[in-house]
């Protein structure tokens, strides 16, 4: 099932955090737009609802434990854990360095934030992960898959998040607009019909599957 949430549903949460402050918070965290290795820009200086949106679902869905596979700069794990407002208790970050970035940089930038949180920063290929290394068997409130776009490593990436998703957990993809990521999500869910598919209308495009085991998605956060 697919349900399109649009300003209509988020209004309110949307507008706590305006774009001048998420201007004012790239400006202190040290983030920075980059070229991507295509030649084209990740993260616009227009893009503010994308980050506006990150900080909106941390302050609804509070989450206590985040993975994110595909970090660069961290911000949308900053944003995440602005918007819920304390310290999550766990982090987990998977990045290759693909980008021109550290991710020991992500990690300190987040660590301002997140100070009480056991930050698990994992340097490397996720496409070379056959699973999680997650021998604490975590189960995250928020996984983040903003990774490698193509279809095949984009599927590969929900294949081995998504079993260490909470009951009730939710799994944001950016990037929806592209037409790879889209199709991984659709070739995914095909196989995993206990996930909610909902689509909300940002710059970049954002797909958030949401796990119902206990419930039904009109008992979804996002919906209320
Ligand atoms: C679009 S950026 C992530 C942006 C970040 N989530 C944010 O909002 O600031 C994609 C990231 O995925 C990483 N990446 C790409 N392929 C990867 C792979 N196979 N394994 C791990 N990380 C990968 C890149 O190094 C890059 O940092």
């Amino acid at each position: 099932m697919t349900i399109e949430l649009t300003s209509g549903h988020l209004h309110d949460i949307r507008h706590t955090i305006r774009k001048d402050d998420v201007l004012q918070i790239f400006l202190k965290y040290g983030l920075k737009w980059l070229p991507n290795d295509h030649g084209s820009v990740v993260t616009n200086p227009e893009q503010f609802d994308y980050y506006e949106w990150y900080f909106a679902y941390g302050q609804l869905l509070q989450p206590k434990t985040i993975l994110e596979i595909g970090v660069f700069g961290g911000a949308s794990v900053l944003f995440l854990c602005l918007g819920y407002g304390t310290s999550p208790d766990f982090i987990q970050l998977v990045d290759n360095q693909t980008y021109p970035h550290l991710l020991k940089d992500a990690v300190d930038r987040i660590r301002t934030v997140a100070d009480r949180a056991v930050i698990d920063a994992i340097m490397f290929d996720s496409q070379r992960m056959p699973s999680l290394p997650n021998s604490a068997n975590v189960q995250f409130d928020i996984i983040s898959i903003d990774g490698d776009h193509r279809i095949g490593p984009c599927y590969h990436d929900l294949h081995i998040a998504a079993p260490n998703l909470a009951a009730d957990g939710h799994i944001l993809c950016d990037d929806a607009r592209h037409g790879d990521v889209s199709s991984a999500i659709d070739r995914y869910l095909s196989e995993h019909p206990e996930l909610a598919d909902l689509y909300v209308e940002t710059l970049t495009g954002t797909r958030i599957l949401h796990r119902q085991d206990n419930g039904h998605l009109e008992r979804c956060p996002l919906l209320r």
